[in-house]
């Protein structure tokens, strides 16, 4: 990613709008929404220039229109029209300065304004690796909410506002990206949206032959030489002489010859395949498919006996003065392990508060790297994030306060507070949020022990997507303006309780704001005493 620090500057009398390093546009929507107003400058300017391009056109116009009538007569009667000698002088006129006069208009460049508005502007655009990012967001959105090509490229998801549609050309440009990313899976299903919606008639600058190219590759790669070559004998009646399809075409006809005496020989191990793939276990799910069907609300493991022990009630905050004569609302979220959630725990001003100190810091949210010991960004982290010390504002300080009042954890040991905004496609893959043993200098600068649990504040609800989901036990905890929910992620005796593996499922649509509290060991002896058994 180029890294380009661009700070507000006047220049040409114009106010730069933003003033945020450029990068990863995509990570966040706070950032986008600049490039929305950037946009809006650029389209008033060029329509400045439209008018003076306009208007130029104007008056060229109507001098053309008087010297053609002036022209018609004088030509009819070129003696008589000299005649006068008031046009005589006015022929010399002319010629020697008003002619001179219009080339200099012809030849006057309008599109000063707009071109420096646009040069100054084009700094902060978002690059080719943005709209790689931004594309491939789109296509982890596909797979991890099930969504059909047609459905995504109609722009028919669940609970957008302002409904958006991909021309054959963007799911041709979709299709490109993922077949440079070896991705070829992805690259039929867009290529051949693509070519669909050109069969349908839709006008575009897409070409039919460049899709059958990639596709029938596409295709090739992952093993279909039937639907390859079809689609290559599509591509070759449009253009009979594109060279790499007729040689292509040779190549499937000469495998597939192969192929069929091959399977001469052998006629029965195709059976023997079929079965075998049968036996497949269904049980077991890699983590990844477990993640992404709780991300669609698939696959909760709650019985309805357990969730018949799940209540919610009033909390004071085990008598905590502050909170005897109004308690708040608590939901238990979840049984194994336990995860509460807080109602109206966090008001709309708070979070507007939290929002605005956070933004000009957000910047790329960093994992620790467990080779090297340092932060690095990671593609399993998409989102921005930002710190809040407790000593910049009396709204952070209070938060930290109720953090501490409501869980009885001393907070002074704990990390600041984290604000981080997932923009579409935010996410971050499942993880545990404690340390393990082969990390143990993971949390050493700190000086306060390992992260004993967590409190996460959702700043904002989510039009579709972007649920906090532990995949180990099957729970899905949705966001909800204004609530928190916390858990423990070590068992007293400090030892790191595997079951709170968690991630945030990419946002679908809309924007996510969440902020977190991590606690940690130090000053809970007391607070959270051991027990006697280790896993308890
Ligand atoms: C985290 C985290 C969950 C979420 O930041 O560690 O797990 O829903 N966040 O944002
Ligand atoms: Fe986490």
């Amino acid at each position: 990613m180029a890294f380009k620090m661009m700070w507000c500057t006047v220049a040409l009398g114009l106010l730069l709008p933003f003033s945020y390093a450029h990068t990863d546009f995509f990570t966040s929507i706070g950032h986008m929404t600049d490039l929305i107003n950037t946009e809006k400058d650029l389209v008033v300017s060029l329509k400045d220039y439209i008018k003076a391009e306009e208007s130029k056109l104007e008056q060229i116009k109507k001098w053309a229109e008087k010297l053609d009538q002036l022209t018609d007569t004088a030509t009819k009667d070129p003696e008589g029209f000299l005649g006068h000698p008031v046009n005589a002088f006015k022929l010399m006129k002319r010629l020697n300065t008003e002619w001179g006069e219009l080339e200099s208009l012809v030849l006057k460049d309008m599109s000063d304004g707009f071109i420096s508005n646009m040069t100054i502007q084009r700094q902060f655009f978002p690059n080719d690796e943005d709209q790689t990012g931004a594309a491939k967001a789109l296509l982890r959105l596909q797979d991890t909410y099930n969504l059909d090509t047609d459905t995504l490229s109609r722009g028919n998801l669940p609970g957008v506002k302002h409904k958006s549609f991909l021309t054959a050309e963007d799911c041709f440009e979709l299709g490109k990206i993922a077949y440079t990313e070896a991705d070829y899976y992805h690259t039929e299903l867009w290529m051949e949206q693509a070519l669909k919606q050109l069969d349908e008639g839709e006008v575009s600058s897409a070409d039919k032959v460049y899709i059958l190219d990639y596709l029938s590759y596409a295709v090739y790669q992952q093993g279909d030489l039937r639907k390859a070559m079809m689609l290559t004998k599509r591509l070759l009646e449009l253009d009979p002489e594109h060279q790499r399809a007729n040689g292509n075409m040779k190549y499937f006809e000469y495998i597939m010859a192969k192929e069929k005496e091959a399977n001469k020989s052998s006629t029965d191990s195709e059976d023997h395949l079929e079965k075998e793939t049968e036996f497949k276990k269904k049980d077991y799910l890699p983590e990844r498919r477990k993640y992404e069907m709780l991300c669609r609300g698939e696959g909760l493991k709650m019985t309805p006996r357990r969730q018949k022990r799940l209540f919610c009630r009033y909390y004071d905050g085990n008598r905590n003065p502050r909170y005897i004569l109004g308690p708040v609302k608590q939901e238990d979220e979840w049984d194994k392990p336990r995860i509460v959630r807080f109602l109206d725990i966090i008001s709309d001003e708070e979070i507007e508060t939290v929002k605005e100190l956070a933004k000009p810091r957000l910047s790329r949210a960093t994992v620790h790297d467990p080779e090297t010991g340092k932060l690095t960004t990671a593609h399993y982290r998409v989102s921005k994030s930002a710190w809040l010390s407790g000593y910049e504002s009396p709204v952070v300080s209070r938060i930290n306060t109720r953090i501490q009042d409501l869980t009885g954890l001393d907070v002074s040991t704990a990390e600041e507070l984290q604000v981080a905004n997932y923009g579409v496609g935010g996410q971050y893959e499942p993880h545990f949020d404690f340390a393990r043993k082969d990390e143990p200098d993971a949390f050493k600068e700190l000086g306060t022990g390992n992260r004993i649990a967590t409190w996460l504040f959702y700043m904002s609800d989510v039009s579709a997507g972007g649920a906090t989901v532990f995949p180990e036990v099957g729970a899905s905890v949705w966001p909800r303006k204004g609530t928190a929910v916390f858990w423990y992620n070590l068992f007293p005796s400090g030892e790191g309780d595997y079951s709170t593996r968690h991630a945030a499922c990419p946002v679908l649509v809309g924007n996510k704001w969440v902020s977190n509290k991590w606690l940690h060991e130090r000053g809970q002896e007391f607070r959270r005493p051991c027990t006697l058994s280790e896993l308890e």
